[in-house]
């Protein structure tokens, strides 16, 4: 089997499609480079044209939509995206295509949660091994040590999760709507998996008692609360946006924290004149030329998972058909319960 990515990958597809840069190809995608010009230089965007080109085409005659995660890089987000959003738009968008294949642009999670909501669909994902931190660090076995030891309390699971522990869940939620769902859950005393910063900082905005599971987005944790500090001393009028998986300290010195898609419209509604965008670099290049007068500073970390899907990967995911997202029908039935739980609530 060719991996992903591989030279071999590459070459199949150079022999199946016309990927050599050229001015016409240039030209035929002009209109999706005009979107993206501020951060990708012409020569760059050269090389991806005929890619683009070649999926936007060969979408179309497979019948496939492209879901594309906010931290996809700029080339699939303006290329090539036919949806883009956060976790929670990308989970309803899924409930809501026409189309029969899903191509998910983004980590496994997220096409997993594609597939639970639209059985009937064929979901493909461009490299199965798009993990995640949050997903990984947590099973159904411990959910239910976890109910073990809280009975009677109801388990939140962020989307960041296996279907096995959504299925072992009783309501899903993300960051854009997380405190609403704690505060929907009957009881004082609430369970809630897997991101301990998430919750400790949803914990600040409720009433419930929150009990977590001690889980991080290797990308969040990163960031440092002293960081943000030496930029407010150097940058004093720059505005601070960071996503609610950051550690509290961190979320504290902001001046405001949101979802992804959150972040990006307290951008795109005040457009500020200097931003930090503290969450995955790929979201300020995904925005610069929506808000030419926005400049955005540093820092920004990477998400080695979602890097991993490429537009050379999503051309050969729509040629091959690889790799179908599998989620048996029992299990996706009660991972379902969770994630329409949620979705019924938002
Ligand atoms: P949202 O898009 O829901 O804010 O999620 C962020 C994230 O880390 C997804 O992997
Ligand atoms: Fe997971 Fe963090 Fe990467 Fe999102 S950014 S996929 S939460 S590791």
């Amino acid at each position: 089997m060719i991996v992903p990515g591989s030279p071999e990958m590459i070459s199949q597809l150079e022999a199946v499609f016309d990927l050599e840069p050229s001015a016409a190809m240039f030209k035929a995608t002009a209109k999706q480079y005009a979107r993206t010009d501020r951060v990708i230089p012409e020569s760059e965007w050269m090389k991806r044209a005929p890619y683009v080109r070649a999926i936007n085409m060969l979408k179309k005659e497979k019948d496939a939509v492209i879901l594309a995660h906010n931290y996809m890089t700029p080339d699939i987000f303006h290329g090539v995206a036919d949806i883009v959003g956060d976790s929670l738009q990308l989970a309803i968008e899924a409930t809501r295509v026409k189309q029969s294949t899903i191509i998910q642009g983004g980590v496994h999670f997220m096409a997993e949660t594609s597939k639970i909501l639209s059985p009937e669909k064929t979901v493909i994902i461009p490299d199965s091994r798009a993990g995640c931190s949050l997903a990984e660090s947590i099973t159904a076995a411990d959910i239910a040590k976890m109910r073990a030891k809280y009975p009677g309390a109801a388990v939140v699971s962020y989307v960041n999760t296996t279907a096995e522990v959504k299925a072992a869940s009783d309501i899903c939620c993300t960051s854009s709507n997380a405190v609403d769902i704690i505060n929907a859950q009957e009881g004082d005393l609430v369970i809630m998996t897997p991101d301990g910063h998430l919750a400790q900082n949803v914990a600040k905005q409720t009433d419930k008692k929150i009990v977590y599971w001690e889980g991080a987005c290797e990308v969040h944790i990163e960031f440092k609360a002293d960081e943000l500090r030496e930029y407010r001393k150097y940058e004093p009028d720059a505005v601070i946006i960071a996503h609610p998986e950051c550690p509290t300290d961190v979320v504290d010195e902001a001046d405001f924290s949101g979802s992804t898609a959150g972040m990006i419209n307290y951008v795109r509604e005040n457009k500020p004149e200097k931003v930090l965008l503290i969450t995955e670099c790929s979201m300020g290049s995904n925005i610069a030329d929506e808000v030419p007068e926005v400049n955005f500073l540093g820092p920004c970390n990477l998400c080695p998972h979602m890097q991993r899907i490429t537009l050379e990967k999503i051309l050969w995911s729509l040629h091959t058909g690889n790799e179908e997202v599998i989620v048996e029908e029992a299990l996706a039935a009660k991972a379902r319960l969770a994630v329409q739980r949620m979705i019924d609530l938002k």
